[in-house]
């Protein structure tokens, strides 16, 4: 692989684990894993079904349009002190333990997260997970009013690193992230955490590694 100029990570289930919320799920339910999965995946349907429709929420309230859904839909009764909770555990994730080890080997060229995170949200989970001083750039889909993986959002990497597509690595565990980022011309990583098969979307990353301290210098 010719050297790489810079470095672009997804965010939420890339460098912070979302499960981790699963903790603030135990007063609701016997099966928290349960409602984060479920969570999780409305989550993300509903990004990319308000791209589809262009009717922009921001991940915040996308977030907690997801979460009542996943409650709705298990059946579990949940005050509102007990959303907030929930959601308020967005905002204090850890990150996983190759994360920081991983983002000081790469120090030197910059790096960016790009996701589909909400401003303050992303500045909530890297004050929280004491990632400032890896992080060079921290990059919303908000500045264009959609999500990944539109090329719009994608657009920002060599925008923002004044670097081209096809000079950055790309560094996500959702392989169709990695699949929209490969279609922008990105050199792309997927950090298959779940051990999960690979996408049928015809752009299959450029390299698999388990954790971002398995990434080339
Ligand atoms: C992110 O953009 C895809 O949710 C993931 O951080």
């Amino acid at each position: 692989m010719s050297p790489v100029r810079g470095y672009v990570f997804d965010a939420y289930g890339t460098l912070f684990d979302v499960h981790a919320v699963v903790e603030a799920g135990r007063e609701i339910t016997a099966d928290p894993a349960a409602l984060s999965a479920l969570w999780r995946q409305k989550q993300l349907e509903y990004t990319w079904l308000r791209a589809l429709m262009g009717r922009y929420e921001d991940f915040w309230a996308v977030t907690e349009s997801a979460l009542r859904y996943a409650l709705r839909r298990l059946g579990l009764p949940a005050s509102e002190p007990q959303i907030r909770r929930l959601m308020d555990a967005y905002l204090a994730l850890t990150c996983f333990p190759d994360v920081r080890p991983g983002l000081e080997r790469l120090a030197g060229r910059p790096r960016a997260i790009l996701s589909n995170g909400a401003p303050r949200m992303l500045e909530a989970a890297v004050r929280s997970s004491g990632l400032g001083a890896h992080v060079d750039h921290v990059l919303s889909v908000d500045a264009v009013k959609t999500y990944k993986p539109s090329p719009r959002v994608y657009a920002l990497g060599p925008e923002t690193l004044r670097v081209p597509a096809g000079e950055l690595l790309f560094v996500s565990s959702n392989a169709w992230d990695v699949a929209g980022a490969k279609a922008c011309g990105y050199r792309v990583a997927w950090c298959n955490r779940a051990d999960a098969p690979e996408e049928e979307l015809g752009a299959p990353a450029d390299l698999v590694v388990t954790g971002l301290d398995q990434l080339p210098v």
